[in-house]
């Protein structure tokens, strides 16, 4: 089922052709833009010996310099910046696991663009005017609680600002606010669950329809997961602060079949991780974005780390891409064999007996790195169902992806929870 047509931007209703003819307009202002007022722009495009007027077409954009999160650390606080100060409007920070953080800044214009792409993702998730939409993505510095805020406002909704934490008062605002859209991290949402359950309230029984899940990699079961337990629809949002924060591609509800990316503001590219040269349409790799009307903060083909492969465009002009299986960061390589996160939450979310929660231990024994598997066992299954759990898990590692593991299923509620970002690797390994 298709969207009607007059619920859409302009933007939205483009054909192909001209949409790409307003993103190479677009995309030869932003290089000049990057190039006039950001000193690393200049030094970066010089030393490559290219000029934004190199810029023909959209396959020109692959001959510009990658940017990096270390030039953007590098550049800490305001380097990148493309405007002056006064007409900054809104820092936001990206946590940074290690070192310093990244800090981006919005202009007035910037922040009513990204409201614009956050209700343009709202409304692709089934969110309407008239609305209540329950935030839970944390309100700060972090790019979640904000943007999904001034997104759902601009849509003419009404918003709940419930902010991460505090758990037990979200149930009780979800069942006296009554929101028909709740945003929030997928692993968020399952803390909740807990405590719907924990208060003894039917999880199927609120008012919420549609979840806007982002800001961490989750897979289609986890999608099942979520869906069946809260009788909604889940849909993926992604962003990152870099390029603007959530809102900057949006999986449309009516036909979950991966993220349309709003390019028509954020200019994608896939390239070979490690040689950096751009690959065709359909074939894994990293993404890469460029911002196409960015004032205070352009970025120019800024590596994400994020692994995807583009895909034409179905219910929206718009190309997509594949929901995000993981960060090149958060890959572990255990005994040389590439293991990610989301294939974990794969096979345990497959496994009877064994609820959503899991974490994964690194440790060294000897010589060699071991990887360890801990899944919380559901409530009601007995030691059987437990050590049968800890085979399957095992074995479907093993067949799956090709390494052994060690499995341990925990007592229920023994996993730390998450109240946002969720930290799926514990690395106990000595440096
Ligand atoms: O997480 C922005 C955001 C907030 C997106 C709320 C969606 C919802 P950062 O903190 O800068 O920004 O982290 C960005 O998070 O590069 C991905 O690795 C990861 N990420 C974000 N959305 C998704 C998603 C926000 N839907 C980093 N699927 C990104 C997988 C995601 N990973």
């Amino acid at each position: 089922m298709a969207e009607a047509a007059e619920l859409l931007d302009p933007a939205e209703r483009l054909d192909a052709a001209a949409l790409r003819a307003l993103q190479l307009e677009r995309l030869r202002a932003s290089l000049r833009h990057a190039y006039e007022n950001v000193p690393f722009y200049r030094e970066s495009f010089d030393k490559a010996g290219v000029r934004p007027e190199d810029c023909r077409t959209l396959a020109d954009l692959a001959r510009f310099p990658f940017t990096t999160k270390a030039d953007l650390r590098e550049n800490y606080p305001y380097g990148m910046f493309a405007v002056p100060q006064e007409r900054v409007r809104r820092i936001h920070a990206s946590s940074g696991t290690t070192g310093r953080p990244t800090v981006v800044g919005y202009t007035d214009a910037d922040l009513s663009m990204w409201a614009d792409m956050v209700a343009r993702s709202i409304r692709a998730a089934g969110g309407r005017p008239g609305d209540t939409v329950h935030v839970a993505y944390g309100y700060g510095l972090f790019t979640g609680g904000l943007g999904a805020h001034y997104g759902a406002e601009r849509l003419g909704c009404t918003v709940v600002p419930a902010s991460g934490g505090m758990t037990a008062r979200q149930v009780q605002l979800i069942q006296d606010l009554k929101p028909g859209i709740i945003m929030v991290t997928p692993s968020y949402m399952l803390t909740l669950l807990d405590e719907f359950e924990r208060q003894g309230v039917d999880p199927r029984g609120t008012s919420v329809r549609v979840g806007v899940f982002g800001a961490e990699p989750w897979t289609e079961e986890m999608r099942r997961e979520i869906e069946e337990r809260f009788a909604i629809d889940a849909v993926d949002i992604y962003g990152l602060s870099e390029v603007i924060g959530p809102g900057v591609a949006q999986e449309c509800v009516e036909t979950k079949d991966g993220l349309h990316i709003w390019e028509d503001h954020f200019f994608p590219e896939v390239v070979d991780p490690v040689t950096g040269e751009v690959l065709p349409e359909g074939e894994q790799g990293e993404l890469v974005f460029t911002s196409l009307t960015k004032e205070a903060m352009p970025v120019v083909r800024y590596r994400t780390r994020d692994l995807t492969r583009l895909l034409p465009g179905t219910a929206r002009v718009f190309r997509r891409m594949e929901k995000v299986t993981g960060r090149s960061d958060d890959m572990v390589i255990l005994r040389g064999v590439n293991l990610f996160p989301t294939q974990i939450e794969e096979i345990v979310l497959r496994t009877p007996g064994v609820a959503p929660h899991f974490q994964l231990r690194l440790t060294r024994e000897g010589r060699l790195d071991a990887l360890t598997v801990r899944a919380e066992a559901r409530p009601d299954a007995d030691p059987g169902t437990r050590e049968a759990a800890a085979r399957a898990i095992a074995t479907a590692v093993k067949d799956g992806i090709g390494v052994s593991v060690g499995v341990e299923i925990v007592d229920p509620e023994s996993l730390e929870r998450s109240v946002g970002k969720i930290r799926r690797i514990v690395d106990l390994q000595p440096r």
